[in-house]
């Protein structure tokens, strides 16, 4: 990210007066004539030009116009005495169109600057017609195609940018001609091929930036011949070899950037002595070995270090706190340090080290203890980040004045001891990561001072108490984790109401009671709610519906009971839900089957009831699971789950508007037969049985009935045929008309809340009752 900074400052147009004087002198005494024709070429030229440009929304071609002599058209600077066309500055004029080759014609052009335009197509070969050309600015946005061979004939340029482009191919060996070359800027292409050798020979390169093509190979040797070479910078490309010892010999060398390729090799030891000049060291994302060159701490002007993403080893140096510029220091995900106690001995000496603003020593083998001294860093120091290594002991209050930290990543290590409440001083802190430790205690009611924060992780510890109602200040949370831990009490209203929580809200694996508030539905951006394995209790509040963008939801292993609330149907987000273990009843809803993005649905060992469907997510066995449900039936075969009632109904095929809704079931007239409640079928026997054990009698009523069956045996449902009507549905009397058998069909409301229920619970009732005409 420095690095495409760095490169997104733009250059200063600059104009080489001296030049245009000498230039000047020479031409006055050409014939009177050429200059005539030539100013009248400049003339045409530019015209084309302007026939090139399709969009100018700032009206910059207006002034282009006849009446206007060319000299004074905007963004053209002409040398008096011929009035030929020196200098031509369209920076940043939002001008849309292509590159006339016209533009070959401007001979007496020094510097052209078309930069942050949109120029599409390519820079047209005849360019290579502008000898006198030193200045080329034709950095940002579409030029495409590939460099110019011709530009080789421009033997005067100085600057080349054509960075942020789509510049595709090799670098032309024919630019070997430019020997007066200065600034060689190609940053940010589709540029391939290796590093031309011949850049060796550009005695008067300062900057030389490749970053972010695709060059391969080596980086040449010959570059280490670059005498007076300040800014080498070839990161984000897939050079590989081992950086030449040469290029350690520029001791102008101010910038070296090389990160993010596939560079190997140590680096010498005497590094730091030999560019004394250096500033940024960035030799990051790369598979460097060996160790950090003590000698860096020589390199006195050094401000920017990363050797981050490497394989380097061996302790971090101590010396390194006489780098006094030091503003950004990162050795993380290396193998530093030997998990011994002297392992940190080098912080103390960063505090000299006073505009120090990025520490990060990640992912390393560090260990030791942190003193209380750490916090005499930088009162700059906006981001420490020690996450994963070894460092054991306690977090040292001390870190508390570091008032200017952003992130403090101290996750995974070896922390013990209770959090300090000092940390709730960093008021400007947003990410704060404290996973992963040894941590016990309790949470500082301080930290809800920390009003910034966005990111909490506290997870993996053994924290205890309550979570502190404070931390609803955090009104900037985004995300917050504090799951595996030994937290009690109820989550506070406060905390879970915060309504920037969008990512997610994680206090899964502790011992929190209570039920779920009601606040929860202020999390309307919320994308994950975790709160499984706790032992929360009581309905699962309706508010819950307002959280619309949940896509992960787990609740398991909780106690909470009643079914579903109505509003749930409102979480069309929704892509993994685990409700398994709790205490929910009531049917399964139908309209998750229209949750296109569900993708796992756990509800198992519940009390659900009523029948599975069928449609939706429920048609994949693989991404369901319903088992441990006592009450429930129906589904796809692949659940093994007793048949459902609705399976009949579709059967019948010709259901009425209001059979299609409705479950029914025969209620056996003067003998009525339980089956499991599952089944939902009972049949009538006439004869009292002498077999009173509901297993021998099992196969006897397993009468199955088509809906067409029901249908006609109660004469469609019809008013004669009807009983009674209760309140959870009606009692037709039907003639079965094989075995002219009378029964009563019960025909369920399930539409009407708890009629499931009652189903449940007359089957419970008929299942315990003894009577002759029971079996
Ligand atoms: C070319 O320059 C001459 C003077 O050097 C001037 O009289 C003439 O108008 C110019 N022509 C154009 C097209 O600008
Ligand atoms: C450029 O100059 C060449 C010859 O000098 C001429 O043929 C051509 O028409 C000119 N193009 C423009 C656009 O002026
Ligand atoms: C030519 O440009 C000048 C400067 O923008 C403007 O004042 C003038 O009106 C323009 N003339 C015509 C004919 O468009
Ligand atoms: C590019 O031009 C636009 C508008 O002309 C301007 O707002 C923007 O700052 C420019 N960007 C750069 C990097 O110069
Ligand atoms: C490119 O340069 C060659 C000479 O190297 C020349 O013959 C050719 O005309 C140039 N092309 C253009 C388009 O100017
Ligand atoms: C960049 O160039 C490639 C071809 O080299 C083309 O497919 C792509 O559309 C270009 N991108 C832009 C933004 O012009
Ligand atoms: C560098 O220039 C010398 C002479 O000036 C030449 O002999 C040599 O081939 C050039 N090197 C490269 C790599 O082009
Ligand atoms: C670096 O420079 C020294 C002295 O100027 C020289 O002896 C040495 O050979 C050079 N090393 C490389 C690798 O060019
Ligand atoms: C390099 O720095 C170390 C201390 O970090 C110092 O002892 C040594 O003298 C320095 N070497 C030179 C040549 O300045
Ligand atoms: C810090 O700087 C002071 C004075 O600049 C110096 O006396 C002290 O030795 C330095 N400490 C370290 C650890 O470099
Ligand atoms: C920080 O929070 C604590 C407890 O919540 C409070 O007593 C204290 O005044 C706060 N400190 C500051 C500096 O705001
Ligand atoms: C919650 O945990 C704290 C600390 O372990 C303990 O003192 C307290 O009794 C617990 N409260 C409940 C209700 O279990």
């Amino acid at each position: 990210m420095d690095h495409q900074q760095e490169e997104v400052r733009l250059r200063v147009f600059r104009f080489i007066f001296t030049h245009a004087i000498l230039l000047c002198f020479m031409g006055s005494h050409l014939s009177s004539a050429n200059s005539n024709l030539g100013n009248h070429s400049d003339f045409l030229a530019l015209l084309a030009f302007k026939d090139g440009i399709t969009e100018d929304p700032l009206h910059i071609m207006k002034s282009w116009n006849h009446t206007l002599h060319f000299c004074k058209w905007t963004g053209v600077t002409c040398k008096p005495s011929n009035q030929r066309v020196t200098l031509l500055n369209l920076d940043s004029q939002r001008l849309v169109g292509s590159l006339s080759p016209s533009i070959g014609n401007l001979t007496f052009l020094s510097a052209i600057n078309l930069q942050n335009n949109s120029f599409h197509g390519e820079i047209p070969q005849e360019i290579g017609r502008l000898t006198r050309l030193q200045d080329i600015s034709m950095a940002f946005k579409f030029i495409g195609g590939n460099i110019p061979s011709n530009l080789s004939h421009c033997m005067n340029l100085r600057t080349l940018n054509l960075s942020h482009n789509n510049i595709s191919g090799y670098i032309p060996d024919q630019l070997s001609s430019l020997s007066k070359i200065h600034s060689f800027g190609l940053a940010i292409n589709s540029l391939t091929g290796s590093i031309p050798p011949w850049i060796g020979n550009f005695s008067s390169l300062f900057t030389f930036s490749l970053l972010r093509n695709s060059f391969q190979g080596t980086i040449p040797d010959e570059l280490g011949r670059l005498c007076c070479l300040g800014k080498f910078q070839v990161s984000g490309n897939e050079l590989s070899g081992e950086i030449p010892s040469s290029l350690y010999n520029i001791s102008s060398i101010y910038f070296f950037s090389v990160s993010e390729n596939r560079l190997q090799g140590s680096f010498p030891i005497d590094v730091g002595l030999n560019l004394p000049n250096l500033q940024i060291f960035y030799v990051d994302l790369n598979n460097f070995t060996g160790s950090i060159p003590m000698s860096l701490s020589n390199a006195t002007e050094l401000e920017e270090i990363d050797f981050g993403g490497n394989g380097m080893t061996g302790l971090v140096p101590v010396n390194l706190g006489s780098l006094k510029r030091l503003t950004k220091l990162s050795f993380q995900n290396n193998s530093l340090g030997s998990g011994q106690s002297s392992d940190l001995d080098f912080l103390i000496f960063l505090n000299n080290c006073t505009n120090l603003q990025v520490l990060s020593l990640a992912i390393n083998l560090l260990g030791g203890e942190l003193r209380d001294s750490i916090g005499n860093l930088s009162s700059l120091l906006t981001e420490l980040i020690l996450g994963s290594n070894l460092i054991h002991g306690s977090i040292p209050a001390g870190i508390g004045n570091l008032a200017s930290l952003t992130v403090l990543g101290m996750e995974e290590n070896l922390f013990s001891g209770s959090i300090p409440a000092t940390l709730g001083k960093l008021k400007k802190l947003q990410k704060f990561a404290l996973g992963y430790n040894r941590l016990s205690g309790l949470i500082p009611s301080s930290l809800g001072n920390l009003t910034q924060l966005s990111n909490l992780y506290m997870m993996e510890n053994n924290l205890e108490g309550n979570i502190p109602a404070s931390l609803g200040n955090c009104q900037n949370l985004l995300e917050l984790d504090f799951s595996s831990n030994k937290l009690n009490g109820t989550i506070p209203k406060e905390v879970i109401g915060i309504p920037s929580l969008s990512i997610s809200f994680i206090v899964g694996r502790n011992s929190l009671t209570g039920s779920l508030p009601l606040e929860g539905g202020n999390l309307k951006n919320l994308g994950a709610l975790v709160i499984a394995e706790n032992n929360f209790s009581g309905e699962i509040p309706n508010t819950l519906g307002s959280c619309v963008s949940l896509e992960r939801l787990y609740m398991a292993g909780n106690s909470f009971q009643g079914s579903l609330p109505l509003s749930f149907e409102n979480l069309r987000a929704l892509q993994e839900v685990d409700l398994s273990r709790n205490k929910l009843s009531g049917v399964i809803p139908e309209y998750l089957v229209n949750f296109s993005s569900l993708e796992r649905l756990n509800l198992s060992f519940n009390d659900f009831e009523g029948e599975v469907p069928k449609q939706g997510i429920f048609a994949n066995a693989s991404a369901i699971s319903v088992i441990g449900n006592k009450g429930l039936c129906g589904g796809i075969p692949e659940l093994q789950l007793p048949r459902g009632f609705k399976e009949a109904i579709h059967k019948g095929g010709k259901a009425s508007v209001t059979s299609i809704k409705t479950i029914i079931f025969v209620v056996i007239l003067t003998i009525v037969v339980v089956i499991s409640c599952s089944v939902g079928i009972f049949f009538w026997m006439r004869r009292p049985r002498k077999r009173d054990s509901v297993e021998s009698s099992h196969n006897d009523w397993q009468l199955r009935l088509s809906y067409l069956e029901l249908f006609s045996s109660t004469n469609g449902f019809s008013v004669d045929n009807l009983v009674g009507i209760g309140s959870f549905g009606s009692v037709y009397k039907a003639v079965l008309r094989e075995s002219e058998e009378v029964v009563a069909v019960k025909v369920f409301n399930l539409q009407q809340r708890g009629a499931s229920k009652s189903f449940a619970a007359e089957c419970e009732t008929l299942k315990n009752i003894r009577h002759r005409n029971l079996v």
